[in-house]
């Protein structure tokens, strides 16, 4: 594997890559580091799937508001650099902010409807952050696909829905979340829990396997919500910002009394406190499954 820390050097190998290799694919895997196995997991695929595999590791600093942990989020490029390369990444791209951000930048791509719930309502300008920073990524890169995680669902709706409305010529490979073995969701900010928070932290994977349960008995969208949002302040810790049932890929509200009917997915969407760690997660639920099992 190699490590790039500048944009020029980084497109000087891609093309000479391209050059010797026309045929082959290449692949995105964009994080902020402190990787663990969620990553490592869209790194062997896009491994799998394409010849050469960039992985860019980047806190963004556009996506953190006033107040959020852009400071404290957790960084060990050494570590990162291991793991990357022992799941199959050929490109390691590390640049600094002031190679990604060399003057106040003036333009930003936003994104609207999707980014209007969930996270988009919670952290005012996140998404606005994170699609500037991959479209800067997909054209320093120019790759032909690019896999994200699904914890992160309503940034995959984000971001195709940019992609589509750019014209960016790039697959975009959502992938499915890992989880510890008690079902809590891998993420960089996990490290941040006390023991007592990452015991109880284990409420949002269990309220969200619950909501299955209830939307196939026929709850609607604010009957499961209310449902997830009881069995989630049942821990004490715990402090919900958010819980929205929603239609997916839109992200669009359900009718009252509406079911979740066949053709169609719903994903229940939380956002939680433990202390000053800001956790979210969700699942996708298929109306043809619910159908199957009526
Ligand atoms: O999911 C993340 O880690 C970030 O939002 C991303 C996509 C790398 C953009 O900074």
């Amino acid at each position: 594997m190699i490590l790039c820390t500048t944009i020029d050097e980084l497109r000087a190998y891609i093309r000479a890559y391209r050059t010797e290799h026309p045929d082959a694919l290449v692949g995105l895997v964009p994080t902020m580091g402190y990787l663990h196995e969620g990553h490592a997991s869209l790194i062997r695929r896009s491994a799998a799937e394409c010849g050469l595999t960039v992985v860019s590791l980047f806190v963004n600093p556009l996506q953190f508001g006033p107040g959020e942990d852009f400071d404290r989020y957790p960084r060990d490029p050494e570590r990162d650099a291991a793991l990357s390369a022992a799941a199959g990444a050929d490109v390691l791209f590390m640049p600094s902010v002031e190679e990604m951000y060399p003057r106040a930048s003036a333009t930003r791509v936003l994104v609207s409807g999707v980014t209007e719930r969930l996270c988009g309502a919670s952290r005012p300008g996140h998404f606005d952050g994170v699609g500037t920073v991959v479209s800067k990524l997909f054209h320093i890169v120019l790759p032909d696909r690019a896999y994200f995680g699904m914890k992160d669902a309503q940034q995959v709706a984000v971001i195709v829905t940019m992609t589509e409305d750019l014209n960016f010529p790039i697959e975009i490979v959502p992938c499915e979340t890992v989880r510890e073995a008690d079902g809590l969701a891998m993420s960089s900010r996990n490290v941040y829990l006390s023991e007592q928070e990452r015991r109880e932290a284990v409420v949002l994977s269990q309220a969200l396997s619950r909501a299955d349960g209830w939307l196939r008995e026929g709850l609607d969208a604010s009957e499961t919500t209310a449902r997830v949002r009881e069995h989630i302040g049942s821990a004490p810790l715990a402090d919900i910002d958010y819980v929205d049932v929603l239609r997916f890929p839109e992200l669009t509200e359900p009718a009252p009394g509406e079911r979740l009917a066949p053709g169609q997915r719903w994903i229940a969407a939380v956002a939680v406190r433990f202390g000053r760690t800001r956790l979210i997660d969700n699942r996708i639920f298929s109306g043809d499954e619910v159908a199957a099992h009526v």
